[in-house]
């Protein structure tokens, strides 16, 4: 109820809602939104929430995520939900899902990796091999990333 009275409704875009408090930068990250893109951007951060105490909430004006961009967000707030905001109603609602793999976006830490070789133009690959706590595991050198490593990681996303 609170958020309401922080941000209004937006018109057509996207609401991610329930994000784990204090979240909601890195899933801006995620999104490669840094506000100079020109459209609607509201971070709403450690609002109540019934579901999860505290939550963040971030709306963006204009925009609808692909999956690969979804499953990130999966990875860092597993508990969020995605709203798709048309004309001011919500058009569709899902939670996001902790995909089993995750291509591209995220480079791997080991600096002996193969996708770490400038010569190789290998895209990385994480297999989720725990939920909670989360670990990722390179495909290609089998090096494992914790979820204290995965927000670094998120960080570096230009
Ligand atoms: N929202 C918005 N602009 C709209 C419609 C909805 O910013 N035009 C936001 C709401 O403020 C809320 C989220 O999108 O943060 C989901 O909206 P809604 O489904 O109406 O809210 P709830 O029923 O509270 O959602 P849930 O059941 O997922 O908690
Ligand atoms: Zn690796």
């Amino acid at each position: 109820m609170g958020e309401r009275l922080i941000v209004s409704k937006i018109r057509d875009g996207t609401v991610i809602d329930h994000i784990k408090a204090g979240r909601a930068l890195e899933v801006l990250k995620i999104l490669g939104i840094s506000g100079k893109e020109g459209n609607i951007v509201a971070v709403v951060m450690n609002v109540s929430s019934k579901k999860l105490g505290r939550k963040d909430i971030v709306k963006v004006e204009g925009v609808e995520l692909g999956k690969e961009q979804v499953d990130l967000i999966a990875l860092i707030a597993p508990d969020a939900t995605i709203n798709i905001i048309r004309d001011y109603d919500v058009a569709e609602k899902y939670r996001v899902k902790v995909p089993e793999k995750i291509s591209g976006l995220l480079r791997c830490v080991n600096p002996n990796c193969i996708t770490n070789q400038p010569r190789e133009p290998i895209e990385t690959s994480f297999r989720v091999v725990n939920v909670s706590p989360l670990k990722l595991k390179c495909e290609y050198c089998g090096v494992v990333i914790t979820e204290e490593l995965l927000e670094k990681l998120v960080e570096e996303i230009a």
